[in-house]
């Protein structure tokens, strides 16, 4: 997550079994990046040696491959020294970026808010898929997640990670049930102490429901969601934003106000009524698998109950691995 996600983050992620992630505009300059990479390799490493019955999962970064990033190929050429195991891209899939990865033994998922951009980032040569749906935290899409998967399972059967208010273990297991490999975890790492967001943004989460969520595209061009709260406190009202020109896509403007995106308009996603306080990740991760665990005890007994067949179908998915099937974002 832009601003959010530090090193700190993204190791207790990787300790805790589940990707870590962030995107590499977070490193700034470029050079902080090299610095980055090298201390989240050497970390998990040490990790591993430390405890082999347990390794790290592995990590990933984010890149914006849209045409107004012109830090793209310094990056590329440091995620190729430090051999990123997982590169996700954001916002037009390139074929030239793809191959590059692939290229140090490398994969890449692509994210999309729709079947038109997925069909398209596969053609370009994308390992996967991560679409984004209504509800994400960040620049998100309008679909329903239903809808997106369905149509994105009718035609392609490799990884799919589903993203969008994705917040409690049960709703892992139901991305899971919709077709989808893993899930997208972004808003609730926000509220941990690792998070690079202030106190007052890490509290706001903790605090707030899909109520409080505003989707606009006033502030960066592309529509995404963000709370309310810290709509008003830029003094804007959340219930009459004006639109903004998608032709001046700007990644870091604040819109008709002083205040700058992400930093003072906080994004978020509508799931964050599963986030009542702020607690380290690896209590968190804990608590999904807690909860993935339980609702698929209950699902399994709701099934049974209704058809012998059923209950066997149900009974398999038993054996899921409950931190492979979640993965936390950038
Ligand atoms: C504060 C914030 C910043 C984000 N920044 C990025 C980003 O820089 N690049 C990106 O691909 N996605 C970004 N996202 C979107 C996430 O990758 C992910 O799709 C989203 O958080 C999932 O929805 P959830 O927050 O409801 O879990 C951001 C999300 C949030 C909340």
């Amino acid at each position: 997550m832009f601003i959010v996600s530090s090193p700190e983050l993204v190791i207790a992620q990787c300790k805790a079994g589940i990707v870590g992630s962030f995107p590499v505009l977070n490193a700034r300059p470029s050079s902080q990046l090299d610095e980055w990479l090298h201390r989240i390799a050497e970390e998990l490493a040490a990790h591993d040696r430390a405890n082999p019955e347990a390794p790290a999962a592995p990590f990933a970064v984010n890149q914006i491959v849209h045409r107004t990033n012109n830090r793209l190929d310094d990056d590329l050429a440091l995620c190729e020294k430090w051999r990123v195991p997982l590169v996700i891209t954001s916002l037009g899939a390139r074929e030239d970026v793809n191959a590059a990865v692939h290229g140090w033994g490398g994969v890449v998922f692509h994210d999309v808010i729709d079947d038109r951009f997925a069909r398209k980032a596969i053609e370009k040569g994308a390992d996967g898929l991560i679409p984004v749906a209504a509800g994400a935290g960040g620049h998100a899409g309008a679909l329903s997640p239903f809808a997106l998967m369905q149509e994105i399972r009718a035609w392609f059967a490799g990884p799919v990670v589903l993203s969008g208010a994705i917040a409690h273990g049960r709703s892992i297991l139901a991305a899971q049930a919709m077709g989808a490999d893993l899930a997208y975890v972004g808003s609730p790492w926000i509220a941990t102490p690792e998070s690079n967001a202030s106190p007052a943004y890490k509290h706001a989460i903790t605090q707030g429901s899909a109520r409080d969520i505003v989707y606009t595209n006033l502030f960066t061009g592309v529509h995404g969601n963000y709370l309310r709260g810290s709509i008003v406190a830029a003094g804007l009202d959340p219930d009459d934003l004006p639109e903004s020109d998608p032709s001046r896509l700007d990644f870091s403007s604040g819109g008709t106000t002083a205040a700058k995106a992400w930093k003072d308009i906080w994004g978020s996603g509508q799931g964050i009524s599963a986030v009542t306080s702020i607690e380290p990740v690896a209590v968190r991760v804990e608590r999904l698998i807690a909860e993935y665990q339980e609702a698929q005890a209950e699902l399994a007994a709701r099934v049974a109950s209704t058809s012998d067949s059923g209950a066997a179908v149900a009974g398999q998915s038993e054996s899921a691995n409950a931190s492979s099937a979640l993965k936390s974002t950038v």
